[in-house]
């Protein structure tokens, strides 16, 4: 049974990071007019509480969209500002109290000849994204292993998509089930953008992901990380978070490019002092 929930780590600098590369992904990927897919692999609920008392348990979300808000009134880079102005309009612009989670942006910025799968597992966290969402003729709703979904959904009619796979890591192998699943999915849908959240943590276990793909024969894996270094909690503790990262399978090219100049203005705002920002090939070409 899965306990991960989360409401407790929204908006946290994780948070944030992978949900502007999404949308710097997406933004690229919709550059083209011909319809497109996009698969939610681990959705959690959609939208999340900053009132509620799991957010507010540990206020994660004053190491990232916390940092950020103060700022939404000055220029910043394209793809900081388009993420931000999806959050302001689901806010009063005094306060950010709701955090769109991914399936509530993908829902947002997509257009009408786009199609959206979300899959979650966990029943509250299910619960709470059939309340906030209808499933519709673009948008499919699943209760659902994402796992399974994987292998079923893939490749979409559209022959053009987006995955996204951001898992709890609430089991050790799960750095590998995440490699193995994409390596399972990439010969069948080869055109896929697949975008792999992953934490810093001291063990250090995003490697294991990491050889793995590296050994799986796909090319071109965009690798780009924030390390806070200090700035996101004390480094001596175990299970802390010290930054995280995504790994973009097949990056637009446009995506790449600005992804980066994102990167350089986020380290800036959330760990200007100690901070590491890294963006490179994993895999290249
Ligand atoms: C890190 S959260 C997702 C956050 C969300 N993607 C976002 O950006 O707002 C991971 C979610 O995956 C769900 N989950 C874990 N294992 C799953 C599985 N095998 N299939 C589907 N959902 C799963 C968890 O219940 C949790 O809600």
């Amino acid at each position: 049974m899965l306990s991960y929930q989360h409401s407790y780590h929204a908006g946290n600098h994780a948070d944030v990071l992978k949900h502007i590369v999404l949308g710097e992904v997406l933004a690229a990927m919709q550059q083209k007019d011909a319809p497109m897919f996009a698969l939610d692999a681990f959705a959690s609920r959609g939208n999340c509480d900053l009132d509620s008392a799991e957010a507010l348990k540990n206020r994660e979300f004053d190491s990232g969209i916390g940092r950020i808000w103060p700022h939404r009134h000055e220029p910043m880079p394209e793809g900081v500002a388009r993420w931000l102005l999806a959050v302001r309009s689901m806010n009063n612009d005094d306060r950010c109290t709701t955090y769109p989670g991914s399936t509530a942006l993908l829902h947002h910025w997509q257009r009408d000849q786009d199609r959206l799968a979300a899959c979650e597992m966990h029943p509250q966290e299910f619960d709470a994204l059939r309340s906030s969402f209808r499933s519709s003729r673009s948008l499919a709703l699943h209760k659902r292993d994402a796992y399974e979904a994987l292998r079923a959904l893939l490749p979409p009619k559209e022959k053009r998509g987006l995955v996204f796979i951001d898992p709890s890591y609430e089991e050790k192998d799960e750095y590998r089930r995440i490699a193995q699943a994409v390596t399972d999915a990439y010969p069948h849908f080869r055109a896929g953008v697949y975008l792999i959240w992953y934490p810093l943590l001291p063990a250090g276990r995003q490697r294991e992901l990491f050889r793995a793909l590296q050994k799986s024969g796909i090319r071109k894996i965009l690798r780009v990380e924030l390390e806070g270094n200090g700035a996101f909690g004390d480094t001596d503790r175990p299970m802390q978070m010290q930054g995280s990262g995504m790994l973009i399978v097949n990056p637009p090219w446009h995506a790449a490019q600005s992804i980066r100049i994102s990167l350089n203005w986020l380290k800036q705002v959330l760990c200007p002092t100690a901070g590491t920002a890294r963006s490179d090939w994993l895999v290249p070409e």
